[in-house]
């Protein structure tokens, strides 16, 4: 019976809503400072995780987009949580399990060791607490079962660098054990992912989990009066009726000629923001969208301009089993019996048995209290961009990114086909 007791659980969990309650406060554009988010992690560590976090982002993206089980549905997930999850796991992998997971997620063996991969966690764990106060968490927990000996290295630095609460539970009390686990992730996500485990899979010795959570509140946000129904095409022969958010304000807005694709920047009250993109054609911007992208657009707007933009209120839900993603990404040992995860534990057998992800997102508008501050804007060359007002209406599919100014780090990635589903 113990050698069948040998799967960990991967589950990473992500919860995100955006509140739009907030004051009028326009002028972020220009803070282009970079933060100096060095702890631990050297400089060229830190940088060459982060570009690996970003690629990572995109192939994740690409790979869920290309999947059966998502034609027709809305993509949303947090790549952030994703890279966590994936390297607290790699801390228990030796061997070319290990080898496939780093390379997986984009880390160069020959310039970084799993230390270092540690240590840049440790620092990026923190700096998300840190910088966006209540608005964002992120962290990991592990959840071991009390007949199952792991090494307390693994634990050790599970709690050091990845700053994962550890508990012991016995499995085989399934309903009570399901009910701990998802306490916990009902709390730390502020309630939005609940009743996460239903059946405990009786085989499972270990639940490692990583969640992230993101409340944000626009920088300015819309007026509740001004929401009207309107139709949102989802393809050329359907269409769906949204709540549509509408302001006429100045915008940082971006147009990418060689994509075909408007961007929209809305800033939340910190130095978050929320990217929209609305390409001509869907595929050109899925197909090409990377890490240089992003920097380039958020370079690009600094001047907000004039313009009126609608955006539909929505709330989704997503869920994704991403076993064949991460094997198709090359990530396929640790499902199978050539998993070495001996870094965990010594038991034989040893191997992933899922890798869950759950993501939601709520966008609204503007809460009662929302208070106006008056802002004197100096528009250089605006008499170059003479009226009428532009009008941007994100009233068909659209991708969107949640992500931080100064690091570009994506928080959240997605597709909105259809906001109503
Ligand atoms: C926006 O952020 C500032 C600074 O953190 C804070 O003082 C202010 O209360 C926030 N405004 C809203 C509406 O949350
Ligand atoms: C890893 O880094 C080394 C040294 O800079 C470089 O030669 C190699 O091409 C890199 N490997 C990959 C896969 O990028
Ligand atoms: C971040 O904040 C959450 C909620 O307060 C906490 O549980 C978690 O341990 C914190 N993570 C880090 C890295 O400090
Ligand atoms: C985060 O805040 C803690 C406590 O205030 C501090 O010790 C730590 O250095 C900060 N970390 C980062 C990366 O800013
Ligand atoms: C962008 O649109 C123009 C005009 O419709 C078209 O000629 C061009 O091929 C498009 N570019 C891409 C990358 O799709």
């Amino acid at each position: 019976m113990k050698m069948m007791r040998a799967a960990v659980g991967l589950w990473v969990l992500s919860a995100v809503i955006c509140v739009g309650r907030g004051h009028h406060h326009l002028g972020h554009g220009n803070d282009q400072t970079v933060q100096d988010t060095v702890g631990d992690g050297s400089a060229n560590s830190v940088s060459l995780v982060n570009e690996a976090n970003k690629e990572f982002s995109f192939q994740l993206y690409r790979k869920l987009a290309a999947d059966a089980d998502s034609q027709g549905k809305n993509i949303f997930f947090s790549p952030a949580s994703v890279s966590v999850a994936l390297a607290a796991l790699s801390v228990g992998a030796q061997g070319e399990t290990h080898r496939q997971l780093f390379s997986g997620l984009g880390f160069n063996s020959s310039l970084l060791t799993q230390t270092d991969v540690d240590q840049v966690f440790q620092t990026l764990l923190q700096s998300t607490n840190n910088t966006s106060q209540e608005d964002a968490s992120e962290g990991t927990a592990v959840f071991v079962d009390d007949d199952f000996k792991s090494k307390p290295e693994f634990l050790q630095t599970l709690k050091q660098s990845y700053f994962a609460d550890g508990f012991n539970v016995d499995f085989a009390k399934a309903t009570e054990s399901a009910d701990t686990i998802n306490k916990y992730v009902e709390e730390k996500t502020n309630g939005k992912i609940d009743k996460l485990v239903k059946d405990l899979d009786p085989n499972t010795v270990m639940y490692l989990i990583s969640y992230i959570y993101y409340k944000g509140k626009w920088e300015t946000p819309f007026d509740p009066k001004l929401t009207k129904q309107d139709d949102f095409n989802v393809d050329e022969n359907t269409k769906v009726s949204v709540d549509m958010m509408n302001m006429k304000d100045h915008f940082h807005i971006y147009h990418d000629h060689d994509l075909n694709t408007t961007v929209l920047q809305l800033p939340f009250n910190s130095s978050y923001s929320m990217l929209l993109m609305l390409p001509d054609v869907m595929a050109t911007l899925e197909n090409a969208i990377c890490p240089n992208h992003v920097t380039k657009w958020l370079k690009a707007m600094v001047i907000p301009r004039r313009h009126d933009v609608y955006i539909p209120k929505f709330s989704i839900k997503t869920s994704y089993n991403l076993n064949d993603v991460l094997a198709v990404m090359g990530m396929t040992d640790m499902f199978g019996v050539r998993a070495n995860l001996r870094g965990i534990s010594e038991e034989p057998g040893l191997k992933v048995s899922e890798v869950v992800h759950k993501a939601t997102l709520d966008v609204d508008e503007a809460g009662a209290e929302a208070a106006a501050a008056t802002v004197i804007k100096i528009l250089l060359g605006s008499s170059r961009f003479p009226p009428p007002v532009p009008v941007l209406k994100f009233n068909r599919p659209f991708m969107v990114i949640i992500t931080e100014r100064n690091t570009e780090k994506i928080l959240f990635l997605g597709k909105i086909i259809n906001p109503t589903i």
